[in-house]
């Protein structure tokens, strides 16, 4: 059984999918062990404490990022983990972190990478820059987590048609409906499955 801890920063509906699937039974090698919050006042908080699960604020504001990560660490290491899923995680981490877990942090992104992803493309940015390229499909990822912000290994990807009409939060609703909650519990379920 793999210890899940769960990274977020806001709504959670990706988390909210992660738990979904849980009860469901559909992650039976993998226990959620925590949600860790950079923001107080996530939503995503509620969802955990709903489902049952710890949910621990680890604000980035008003820190550095050095501050931030060492607290962060310490909740990684206090809930012993085995994944950690960043759902809807709106902070890139540095090495410090990502050097401790090779291949054990895992992302989801809402586009198909290596389109509009790396530095400064996170959620409706994201499919601001999809609408405004004129693109006819885009869709989401699932990767590792290396130094490279959305540059590690591809896990899943799924692709979504964009529609006449679209804004880009008609768009952000259909990529997470079509793609996001179903790649991302697909994948956390096969990774613990693999390392069981
Ligand atoms: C999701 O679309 C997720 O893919 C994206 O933010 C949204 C969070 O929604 N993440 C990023 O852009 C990370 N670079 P949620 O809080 O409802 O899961």
């Amino acid at each position: 059984m793999l210890n899940i801890v769960v990274l977020v920063s806001g709504g959670g509906t990706n988390l909210q999918a992660l738990l979904d699937a849980k009860a469901a039974g559909q992650i039976p090698n993998g226990e959620f062990v925590r949600v860790i919050s950079s923001a107080a006042g996530a939503y995503a908080l509620e969802r955990a404490k709903n489902a049952g699960i710890q949910g621990v604020v680890v604000e980035r504001k008003g820190r550095t990022a050095e501050e931030f990560e060492t607290a962060l660490l310490a909740e990684l290491e206090a809930a012993k983990a085995d994944l950690i899923v960043l759902a809807g995680f709106m902070t890139i981490l540095s090495e410090k972190i990502i050097e401790k877990y090779p291949e054990k942090i895992i992302n989801v992104h809402p586009a198909l990478i290596p389109s509009f992803c790396g530095k400064g493309f996170y959620g409706l940015k994201v499919h601001e820059a999809a609408l405004e390229k004129g693109v006819k499909v885009t869709g989401a990822t699932v990767h590792f987590v290396n130094e490279i912000p959305d540059g590690g290994r591809i896990i899943a990807q799924k692709a979504v048609d964009v529609l006449d009409g679209d804004t880009p939060e008609i768009l952000q609703r259909r990529v997470m409906e079509q793609a996001e909650w179903k790649i991302l519990p697909a994948a956390v379920a096969k990774l613990c499955e693999e390392r069981k």
